[in-house]
């Protein structure tokens, strides 16, 4: 068995880690995953919008709808779009400018969940309009669906209140801080699972062009799901003195840093 310095002499022969402070690696593994979000991400939403073409073209109108959303594929798209695709980009986006004040970043984080917020009622009500003539709530997928549905909803309405208007006192604004990334993370694999039970549900069960697209952008709903859960559980990804702004460091939104075990120096609980 060999130590870990044996092993790391051997990677510096082979040029594996070419001297890197831990910092550059940290920093390395951050981009490299961040890189690999991003690809799979867009995979995923481009394989949902192929897949719904083809199967909209091969099916006609598909069944029972009204108004605009006559075709059932507009809401595995919206839904992609929205929850999956543009709740990950919401909760990576704190990791990605940490040079940008917290404060500043509210923004478009808030305007990045009120799209998801828009395109989700447009979704759902899309599948209700083109299943009308169907029992509602009838699979395992529309239940897991409803429940992220309103775990979304309390999520945002509660951000809201607390991170904008009215605004939360300060011990209680340093509380909900961990409960709404948390909730953020967890409302995000409830969303991916949400996608890929609606894919198992009415994806092609054969290996047709258009099943093995949707199998492809099942497969890449789990590495875009990964690459953002690594992104933003992990501490040694958070908000730190390596990474945060200068007016940040001097801000009361750190007062709930706390000194690891480790002699990394700070890590604020995101
Ligand atoms: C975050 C993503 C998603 C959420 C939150 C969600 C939510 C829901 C909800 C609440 C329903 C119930 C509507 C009703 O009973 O009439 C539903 C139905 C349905 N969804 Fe999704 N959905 C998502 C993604 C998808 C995707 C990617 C597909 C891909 C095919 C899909 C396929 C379906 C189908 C086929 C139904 C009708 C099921 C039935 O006939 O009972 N969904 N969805």
């Amino acid at each position: 068995m060999m130590t870990d310095i044996e092993t790391s002499a051997s990677l510096h022969q082979y040029g594996f880690m070419k001297n890197l402070s831990p910092q550059q690696h940290k920093r390395n593994v951050f981009f490299a995953t961040f890189f690999a979000a991003q690809v799979s991400g867009l995979l995923m939403v481009v394989l949902i919008i192929v897949w719904a073409i083809n199967g909209n073209n091969a099916s006609g109108t598909h069944v029972g709808g009204i108004g605009p959303f006559l075709s059932f594929y507009y809401h595995p798209v919206l839904m992609t779009i929205g929850m999956v695709f543009l709740t990950g980009q919401g909760a990576m986006l704190f990791r990605v400018l940490t040079r940008v004040d917290r404060n500043i970043l509210k923004i478009p984080h808030l305007l990045l969940m009120s799209t998801v917020t828009i395109l989700t009622a447009l979704g759902t009500y899309a599948i209700f309009v083109a299943q009308a003539d169907v029992t509602p709530m009838r699979d395992l997928h529309d239940w897991v669906g409803l429940l992220t549905i309103i775990l979304f909803g309390v999520q945002f309405i509660f951000g809201f209140l607390a991170k904008f208007y009215p605004g939360a006192s300060p011990p209680l604004a340093q509380w909900y801080r961990p409960v709404h990334n948390f909730m953020g993370a967890l409302v995000f694999v409830l969303a991916c699972a949400s996608a890929l039970t609606g894919l198992a549900l009415d994806g092609e069960k054969d290996f047709s062009t258009n099943g093995s697209i949707s199998k492809a952008a099942g497969l890449f709903t789990i590495c875009f799901a990964i690459c953002v859960v690594v992104l933003v559980v992990n501490r040694d990804f958070a908000r730190t003195s390596w990474t945060t702004s200068k007016s940040e460091e001097r801000s009361p939104l750190l007062t709930n840093a706390v000194l690891t075990s480790s002699n990394r120096g700070y890590t604020a609980i995101e």
